[in-house]
């Protein structure tokens, strides 16, 4: 019996740094300027090269929950780099929560535009912008679950906290 098996929109959990993942799509967590900046940007900006914030800076300004590609430059076999802008965590009752699922549905929107079968995500905004992990992590798991575009959706946890709060989610 030759059933073909059809799995859209896997999430997998994986402690690691997203430089290092081998997908169509890297994820990273931007500011509007899309020039880089310190945390999981400046790594994604150092592995890409110069060319990436050239890039990026033909497409900015990027308001918050919006999502920009751009080639992955240097990141190559790694086809696009998606510049998605969080929100700054203001304690949680300033639409924190729409502006963080925005960036997860932008995000899978424009990869699959793009005809991605790949993508990684790091914890957006949960480092710098301050967002709650544990939340930050329901509401990426409830997005990549209400849009089943991709085939593998990667979260990719810096430290071993993320890691068990991603793992806990899925
Ligand atoms: N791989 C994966 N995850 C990483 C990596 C990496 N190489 N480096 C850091 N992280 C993790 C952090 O540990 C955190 O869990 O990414 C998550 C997001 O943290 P930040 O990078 O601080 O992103 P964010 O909170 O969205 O703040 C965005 O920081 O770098 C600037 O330009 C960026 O101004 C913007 C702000």
């Amino acid at each position: 019996s030759a059933a073909t098996l059809v799995s859209m929109g896997t999430i997998e959990v994986v402690l690691g740094d997203i430089t290092r993942q081998e997908v169509d799509i890297v994820v990273t967590a931007a500011n509007e300027s899309l020039l880089g900046g310190g945390g999981v940007d400046g790594a994604v900006h150092r592995a890409a090269g110069p060319r990436l914030a050239e890039a990026g800076a033909r497409l900015a300004p990027c308001e918050p929950g919006k999502a920009v590609a751009t080639p992955a430059f240097g990141l190559a076999p790694v086809k696009h780099v998606i510049h998605t802008v969080g929100p700054v965590w203001e304690g949680g009752e300033h639409g924190e929560d729409e502006v963080l699922t925005s960036c997860y549905v932008e995000s899978l929107r424009l990869a699959g535009e793009l005809g991605a079968r790949s993508i990684a995500f790091p914890a957006i905004a949960t480092g710098i912008y301050g967002f709650p992990a544990e939340r930050a992590a329901r509401i990426a798991v409830q997005s990549i679950r209400s849009l089943p575009i991709i085939d593998m959706s990667r979260l990719v946890a810096f430290d071993q906290e993320t890691y068990e709060v991603l793992t806990r989610s899925v």
